[in-house]
């Protein structure tokens, strides 16, 4: 039952929302805008305020969703994490559109808000008060998916969570490496920005 929980959490991950919402309201791939992402982020500066929220709240829902599947199957609290994971891999290389998809941030607030909802809220608190100051959502998320681990060790999660949320971060910090080349370089897009640049 564990490969169904991580096969289906998979592919519920693999449900791109920014792909189809933007090809149901504008016509087009979201992967050939802003910053090339197919995610909440470039859906705000591609399309707009409410379907940027629609899909950031869908795509945190299917990583709840994945976690649900790991229990419903199993009642595992470590193969929900893994389900977990799997939807966060499924949302960044998906299956059904060529494994070319988002970075996992709202996927991932799904899932630990769902499973590690204290590691999650603190370390959301410290990404929230990033975008604010410096209006770098890309560093705010990579903030996050930084202290996850360190939250989930720090407030006593099972041991295994502390190994698996490594893979949530570096995941994340892989599908951010052109933001973070562009944080570097003074040249990413803050919010709000209507010049991003192209990925
Ligand atoms: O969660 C995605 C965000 O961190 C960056 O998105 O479109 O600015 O590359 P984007």
């Amino acid at each position: 039952m564990v490969w169904l929980a991580v096969v289906i959490g998979y592919l519920l991950g693999s449900i791109s929302f920014s792909y189809l919402l933007t090809r149901l309201l504008k016509g087009y791939d979201i992967r050939q805008h802003g910053s090339g992402n197919a995610g909440a982020t470039n859906m705000l500066r591609v399309v707009g305020k409410w379907p940027a929220i629609t899909v950031f709240l869908l795509d945190l829902l299917k990583g709840t969703a994945a976690v649900w599947v790991g229990n419903i199957l199993t009642h595992d609290p470590v193969v929900m994490l893994l389900s977990g994971v799997a939807s966060i891999v499924g949302h960044n290389w998906p299956i059904f559109l060529g494994f070319r998809g988002g970075k996992g941030i709202a996927t991932t607030i799904g899932v630990t808000v769902t499973l590690t909802f204290q590691a999650a809220l603190i370390s959301g608190i410290f990404a929230i008060l990033a975008i604010i100051f410096t209006r770098f959502v890309s560093l705010g998320s990579l903030i996050f998916a930084a202290l996850l681990p360190v939250m989930i060790a720090i407030l006593d999660y099972p041991q295994q969570y502390i190994y698996i949320s490594f893979l949530i971060t570096l995941m994340a910090f892989i599908r951010h490496s052109q933001n973070i080349r562009r944080l570097l370089s003074g040249t990413e897009s803050k919010l709000g920005s209507q010049k991003p640049e192209r990925k």
